[in-house]
């Protein structure tokens, strides 16, 4: 019997990419397009239910079997490190991690750097590496201020157009990771509903293909 498929999309902008790539895949659900403040959606015979969730609690939904799959960006996946699959690199949402500060800004060594980031463990990870002492400020939002206020040195946060950057006088200095949104599975669920889930993943990773070489030949 075909097993249904719970599925936790972002709320917001992406999210809705992403359904239209359940749509074209074959996994509609029309009621998902009305506008209502409903969270969840059902469609027995494509054997999916979809849940609007908050795009940084995707993770936890899916990490404790809530949701079966979901899409959640790599910067959560990173952060978070959730115990879930990472199955497919949907080439959506796609932004980058970076240090930036202001255009004077230059690091003396000998001082603690103050990073002040909404990504405490992205932040922590790649300090480590390159042994540099730092002192974490995390906030919640608009982290930008933080050094033109003097609250920090530097900013550990995400770049998509670098538009509030350059509009706040600051400018990446380092590219941590690229960032994209991942299809995501909860393990047990890939050994329970492994059918179903391969199914969906295959008929989106055609489709990221497809837009792949479309890209290609523009
Ligand atoms: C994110 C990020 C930057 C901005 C970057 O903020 O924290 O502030 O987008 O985008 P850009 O390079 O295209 O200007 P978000 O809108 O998620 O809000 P936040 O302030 O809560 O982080």
């Amino acid at each position: 019997m075909k097993q249904i498929v719970n599925v936790a999309l972002p709320k917001g902008r992406l999210g809705e990419k992403v359904y239209d790539m359940f749509e074209k895949a074959g996994y509609s659900c029309p009621s998902i397009k009305e506008n209502t403040r409903k969270l969840i959606f059902e469609n027995e015979e494509t054997g999916v239910r979809f849940f609007w969730v908050k795009p940084s609690d995707v993770a936890i939904y899916v990490e404790r079997g809530a949701a079966d799959i979901g899409v959640a960006g790599k910067d959560i996946l990173l952060e978070y490190e959730p115990d879930v699959y990472e199955m497919l690199d949907l080439d959506l949402g796609k932004c980058r991690m970076a240090v930036a500060a202001h255009k004077d800004f230059r690091d003396d060594t000998d001082k603690t750097l103050r990073v002040a980031t909404k990504f405490v463990n992205i932040a922590k990870t790649f300090y480590n590496e390159k042994c540099r002492d730092i002192d974490i400020i995390k906030l919640n939002g608009s982290i930008e201020i933080a050094p033109i206020l003097g609250l920090s040195d530097v900013i550990v946060d995400i770049v998509e157009t670098g538009k509030t950057l350059i509009e706040n006088n600051l400018e990446p200095k380092e590219t941590i990771v690229e960032i994209s949104a991942r299809l995501i599975s909860n393990k047990a669920s890939l050994k329970f509903k492994n059918e179903e889930i391969n199914n969906i993943k295959n008929a989106l990773a055609l489709q990221v293909e497809e837009k792949k070489s479309k890209d290609d030949r523009k």
